[in-house]
């Protein structure tokens, strides 16, 4: 890669910032974080700050829950218990995951700490008392029933842009329009179901329409370099004109409006939630954190996912400029979405794979899953997640490539030179081209890193071990020791290199796996800036104890997982199932007409040529017959079905299905999913037995 596009992130940095800020969007603590939030936010930031640590500049990596907001109150009021129960057990949920996976914050906080409600009131007073809202009376959907307002999700109806009947107050998930509770057709209360009336209320509005000057000048003009997706969304809502945004709410959960006359009334969570960013800086350094928000030389980084661009590159930058003493942010390299097995990730669903239950069931695979995550990250349009994806990617690249090359190259040096670095002796030209090849390396994965294309610089480390891999192929140092130690030597000092420079490529993504490596081979110090060096092994140094790096995953293990999934979807289905509308009355003569029996099945097998039939032979009680049903695929062992009675209507009148002449209609119960299910007695009746 010789992009000069992609010199350009890197020298505006190196032009006019000495630290960098990275925030990354507060997840709500609704419910556990799940791949889609890792693969779009917190891996490639960790990737990144992992990169300038080890580059050994200054930076801050904050993260924290965002606990307030409408679905938490929902969730609360469904469990029957307070908002503060349900933040308190996912906050400690998610911080706990995040740990272990190796996702390197400096700080997580959360957004219902006493510092949060102090600044975020402070923030808002501040820009009250400068003049920087309107305020304004208008009528809102208020929930005569529960006696309150309906903000937000509290409200639901019909999205007028799909028709979605699902739609909230807020947004649409159907088609991803953003609404405001006017919008609805035929609204409705999510707390009593009833139709809610129009109330008059107060609210106070940021005018982003006042700022969209300047914001169309600051994104449009100067951050063209900004990733396309970002740019572009940004691009389409200034383009349709800025309007007001309401950063208070009328509800009982949040930062109270910290203004008199605001009884009832609390911050927005799209308010206070980005100042958590600020409060958890403040929490972490209370004398030093307005280095990191108000100086100029301070690079600000917003990773976020594509549905909170709005709000980090509009709202926010708006809000921090009202303030006036403020940065904004340099960057905002947004991801689009992760879907999983061709599905939308849905927590109301359960369609995910949560953190938390991925770390129990696969212990010590934290960078397995960092490393498909990144290999698959929807880094410009989204992306799909499987199981079988993950097994490949694991078993072919991390085992085959990676760990095989780093366990040959150890297991040869202690076999023939006792654990100890071999000396470096006459190089041939392959080994230079070898060296040189690898050299390039570090200039790459920089120039990735640099513009946060994460995906391309861990595919750029990988091929260091493909180079290390091919160099032991080609030169063969296990039969050279037969005859020349001394090229052994050579070879296996190379091959040594090779895997201490993997150690450190691979610290930003796999940074389990790298120090483990580092461990194998006695590596104490280690920095970016050795990256590419063919002299981080000293000769005759000792070598630590070979492990394997990566285990294969077996088939059973995936297929446990889409087990899981494929249960998931058939509870949802279930859950979702509603009985067909009853048909019109029918009278006792005309059911009368209907002759249900019992038989027995003597004998059942499959139709040719007809996926869907099955030809029954009964013993009806009255000297046998044929029946043909469709319900094949419900029943894939028909020989199964031998020996049992179903119920049958006996006076149905014959017809004929692919040459078979059947002579009635076998009774089956339509479950949920569309399968069939065949009826039968409680207990064994003799053939030929009425039902009614
Ligand atoms: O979309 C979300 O999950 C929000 N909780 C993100 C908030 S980001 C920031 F502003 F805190
Ligand atoms: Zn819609």
């Amino acid at each position: 890669m010789h992009n000069a596009q992609l010199k350009i992130n890197k020298i505006r940095y190196m032009k006019n910032f000495k630290r960098t800020l990275v925030t990354t969007a507060l997840p709500y603590a609704n419910g556990p974080v799940h791949i889609g939030h890792l693969a779009g936010v917190y891996v490639p930031a960790d990737i990144y700050v992992r990169y300038l640590r080890l580059k050994g500049e200054e930076v801050l990596f904050i993260g924290g829950s965002d606990e307030h907001g409408v679905p938490i109150t929902i969730k609360a009021k469904k469990e029957g218990v307070t908002p503060q129960d349900i933040v308190d057990r996912y906050h400690g949920i998610i911080k706990k995951s995040f740990e272990e996976l190796g996702i390197s914050f400096d700080i997580y906080s959360r957004t219902t700490s006493k510092i949060h409600y102090e600044t975020a009131a402070d923030y808002f007073k501040k820009l009250y008392e400068k003049g920087e809202f309107v305020e304004k009376t208008s009528e809102q959907y208020y929930d005569e029933e529960a006696g309150q307002f309906l903000a937000d999700r509290y409200i639901t109806g019909t999205c007028p842009h799909c028709k979605n009947p699902n739609a909230y107050g807020d947004q649409c998930e159907a088609c991803g329009t953003s609404l405001s509770p006017l919008d609805l057709i035929e609204p409705k209360s999510a707390i009593s179901g009833s139709k809610p009336v129009l109330r008059e209320t107060k609210h106070w509005y940021l005018p982003l329409d006042k700022h969209e000057a300047w914001l169309r000048q600051w994104i449009l003009e100067d951050h063209k370099e900004w990733k396309t997706n970002v740019y572009g969304q940004c691009k389409s809502w200034i383009d349709m004109g800025l309007q007001p945004r309401a950063v208070s709410r009328d509800l009982d959960w949040g930062v109270p409006v910290p203004v008199e006359g605001a009884d009832g009334k609390v911050l927005y969570v799209w308010f206070d939630a980005p100042i958590g960013y600020i409060s958890n800086t403040k929490e972490l350094l209370p004398n030093d954190w307005e280095k990191w928000w108000k100086d100029e030389s301070t690079r600000m980084l917003h990773f976020i996912g594509k549905d909170n661009i709005v709000f980090h590159c509009i709202v926010f930058p708006a809000m921090l400029k009202a303030d006036g003493s403020y940065i904004l942010p340099d960057n905002v390299p947004a991801n689009e979405f992760l879907n999983l097995e061709g599905d939308k990730i849905s927590t109301s669903r359960n369609w995910a794979v949560w953190l938390h239950e991925y770390l129990e069931e696969f212990p010590g695979k934290q960078d397995v899953l960092r490393y498909v995550l990144t290999a698959n990250a929807p880094e410009t349009k989204d992306n799909d997640f499987t199981w079988k994806d993950f097994q490949t990617r694991n078993n072919s690249e991390l085992v085959a490539i990676f760990g095989n090359f780093i366990n040959r190259a150890l297991v040869l040096t202690h076999k023939y030179f006792n654990g100890v670095v071999p000396a470096l002796g006459e190089l041939t030209d392959y080994d230079r081209e070898t060296l040189k090849e690898f050299a390039d390396v570090k200039a790459d994965v920089e120039s990735y890193l640099d513009n946060f294309r994460f995906r391309d610089a861990q595919k750029e480390a990988m091929n260091l071990a493909r180079i290390g891999n091919k160099y032991l192929a080609d030169t063969e140092p296990w039969k050279l020791a037969k005859t020349d130690m001394a090229r052994t030597a050579t070879i296996l000092h190379i091959g040594l290199q090779i895997a201490a420079n993997l150690a450190i490529a691979f610290e930003p993504f796999l940074p389990f796996s790298a120090k483990k490596l580092r461990g194998m081979l006695g590596m104490e110090t280690f920095s970016w800036n050795d990256l590419g060096s063919i002299e981080l092994l000293k000769e005759g140094a000792q070598l630590g104890e070979t492990q394997l790096l990566f285990d294969k995953i077996e088939d059973s293990v995936v297929e446990a997982q889409v087990q899981k999934l494929l249960d998931t979807k058939k509870a949802n289905e279930l859950a979702a199932y509603k009985p067909a509308e009853v048909k019109p009355n029918v009278a006792f003569d005309e059911w009368e007409k209907t002759d249900i029996r019992v038989a027995t099945v003597l004998e059942c097998t499959k139709v040719p040529k007809a996926d869907k039939l099955l030809q029954f032979k009964l013993d009806d009680g009255m000297g046998g017959r044929t029946i043909v049903s469709g319900i094949a695929q419900s029943y894939p062992n028909p020989e199964e079905l031998v020996g049992t009675q179903v119920l049958f209507i006996a006076n149905f009148e014959p017809r004929k299905l692919k040459g078979v002449v059947s002579e009635g209609m076998i009774l089956s119960a339509v479950d949920a999913d569309g399968k069939l299910v065949l009826c039968r007695p409680q207990r064994e009746v003799k053939p030929g037995c009425s039902v009614g």
